[in-house]
């Protein structure tokens, strides 16, 4: 049996990624000087990303929240994913910057993609704040990365386990025990 008990360890401090959040902030300001864009939060693991994402980037800037889903309450993707909230903004010939919390098999982001790329935007990029890169099942061009992480379930920062977690200031492993 797989048994969750806290946290076992701070991967990545508060600290660290305010700077990294700065970082792409700046260059997101930069590669859009003079345009509007719109920052695509994914529900509900951006949003933590995002509010401190949207408060460092200069350039004029929307948001807006989609809701997709590929996994349960567990550890392990599904491989499936579900479209349950869509976007409110037209972003026919906008600039959209899509702001997810992790990427893991990208799964997720192909979908999300595929169906906002029909929309014809005038740009399409994606901001993650974590990259699990050894876990990429399918190819994602990532433009802004946080950081690149180890394959292990971490939560805080707005990514949860079964919705906990979410608040934590820092990125940190979840203490898995298998029984
Ligand atoms: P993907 O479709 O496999 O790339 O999975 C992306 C989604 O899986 C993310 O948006 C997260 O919701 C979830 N996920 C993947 N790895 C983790 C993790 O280590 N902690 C929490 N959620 C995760
Ligand atoms: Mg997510």
């Amino acid at each position: 049996m797989t048994q969750v008990e806290g946290i076992d360890r701070q991967l990545i401090s508060e600290e660290d990624i305010r700077t990294r959040i700065k970082e792409l902030a700046n260059q997101i300001s930069e590669d859009f000087e003079g345009e509007t864009v719109i920052l695509v939060g994914l529900l509900k693991g951006s949003v933590v990303f995002l509010a401190d994402l949207a408060r460092e980037i200069t350039v004029p800037c929307h948001m807006d929240f989609m809701s997709v889903t590929s996994y349960g309450n567990d550890t392990e993707s599904s491989g499936e994913v579900r479209f349950l909230k869509d976007l409110d903004e037209d972003i026919n010939g906008k600039n959209v910057i899509i702001v997810e919390d992790i990427i893991d098999t990208g799964y997720t982001l192909r979908e999300v993609v595929k169906v906002l790329g029909a929309r014809s935007p005038k740009t399409i990029n994606i901001c993650t704040l974590l990259n699990k890169v050894s876990r990429r099942l399918v190819d994602i061009p990532v433009t802004y990365n946080g950081f690149d992480i180890p394959d292990e379930f971490v939560v805080g920062f707005g990514l949860d386990y079964a919705q906990k977690y979410r608040n934590l200031k820092y990125v940190g492993v979840l203490k898995i025990t298998e029984e």
